[in-house]
């Protein structure tokens, strides 16, 4: 047995509790040596402590630098602020990378196997927005600054061209809208061209598409990329649209990677419409976990967790409900920990 690994969980709200034990039981079934803090946020925050995003959740991160996170609920009013927003501000976690993998064939796209690499802390998603008034209407104009900067940018390219390497991508494709925001997207592109000819020329090929002919080729023929990397605003458009080719949220894990700690998390929300019920599809934040053990240097660990949920889901056709399956998430898990305990 490996070393212990230290590593923060947080449940969260919703259906969180449900696809973290799920997860548990999977990665308890590999084996994975991580020696978990469990912590308290999101709603459950706000009950015990008063705060969606506790002290003692912030200090455990802090020491771990590793998180698995289920999702987090944001009460409105009362003035919370999103703490997902506060996770990536505190532990300035830049980098949100969004692999999208097809592994119920059969569907709309076959064979998808795309990577999205999504900065995650500049960009339009600042905050620097206001209104200005005018003839007594409050809301005449509506005003938000950008602001990418060169080291913002060339961290963020470096470690998706780092990941590209890593992970044998044989095509990088910086998405921007130069023509336009010259300034603001221009920077983010002018970096990645010059980081990728002093750096990276001959490791893999580099491209340059703008976003709106990217959402386009992206439907007509997403095959034709490899791995995206672009700034805030694209990236979260894309990454969703990227979730929608292999079949929805249920399957999308994010990682988010930070120069002072990394968060592993699903895509998708805390589902309140079926939370409790036990049919939550866990796959999306199992992936997550293969994404966790991938990033402590288990590789082994995570490609047999990811061969099992294929196996489960395709050999043993075990899906839930979300998948067109009728199994809950409890039959789900049993079914993946029976094919690791064989595999
Ligand atoms: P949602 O992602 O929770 O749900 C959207 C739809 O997808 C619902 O019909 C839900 O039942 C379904 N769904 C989501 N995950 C599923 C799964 N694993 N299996 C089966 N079906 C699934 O989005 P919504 O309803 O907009 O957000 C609910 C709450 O989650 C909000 O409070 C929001 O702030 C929070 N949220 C948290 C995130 C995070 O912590 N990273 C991300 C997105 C939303």
């Amino acid at each position: 047995m490996s070393t212990r690994i230290p590593a923060t969980l947080l449940p969260g709200d919703g259906i969180g509790p449900e696809i973290v034990d799920a997860t548990l039981a999977a990665l308890d079934a590999l084996g994975a040596p991580f020696e978990w803090e469990r912590r308290v946020a999101g709603l459950a925050g706000v009950h015990a402590e008063g705060d969606p995003l506790p002290a003692a959740a912030l200090e455990s991160i802090r020491r771990t630098r590793l998180a698995l996170k289920g999702p987090l609920e944001t009460p409105s009013g009362g003035g919370y602020r999103s703490s997902n927003v506060r996770l990536r501000e505190e532990f300035q976690l830049y980098a949100n990378l969004r692999p999208a993998r097809t592994l119920v064939p059969g569907g709309r796209f076959d064979k998808i196997d795309l990577v999205v690499v999504r900065e995650n802390l500049e960009g339009l998603y600042i905050g620097h927005e206001h209104y200005v008034p005018i003839d007594g209407d409050p809301h005449a104009v509506a005003m938000a600054t950008g602001i990418n900067t060169r080291q913002g940018s060339r961290r963020l390219l470096e470690f998706a061209f780092e990941t590209a390497v890593a992970t044998g991508r044989k095509k990088v494709s910086i998405v921007h809208k130069a023509n336009i925001m010259k300034a603001l997207t221009g920077i983010f592109l002018e970096t990645g061209l010059d980081l990728y000819e002093r750096r990276y020329k001959g490791k893999f090929e580099l491209d340059t598409v703008i976003i709106d002919a990217c959402a386009m080729k992206l439907v007509l023929n997403p095959w034709q990329f490899d791995m995206l990397v672009t700034t805030n605003l694209f990236g979260d458009i894309l990454s969703d649209l990227v979730a929608g080719l292999v079949g929805g949220l249920g399957m999308a894990p994010g990682a988010n990677i930070g120069a002072d700690a990394a968060i592993f998390e699903a895509v998708h929300g805390s589902a309140p419409d079926i939370a409790g019920k036990g049919i939550a599809n866990p796959v999306a934040l199992m992936l997550a976990a293969a994404l966790m053990l991938d990033h402590v240097k288990l590789p082994d660990l995570a490609a047999r967790l990811r061969r099992g949920i294929d196996e489960t889901l395709n050999l043993d056709k075990v899906r839930t409900g979300d998948l067109g399956g009728s199994a809950g998430t409890e039959a789900f898990t049993k079914a993946l920990v029976a094919r690791i305990a064989n595999g």
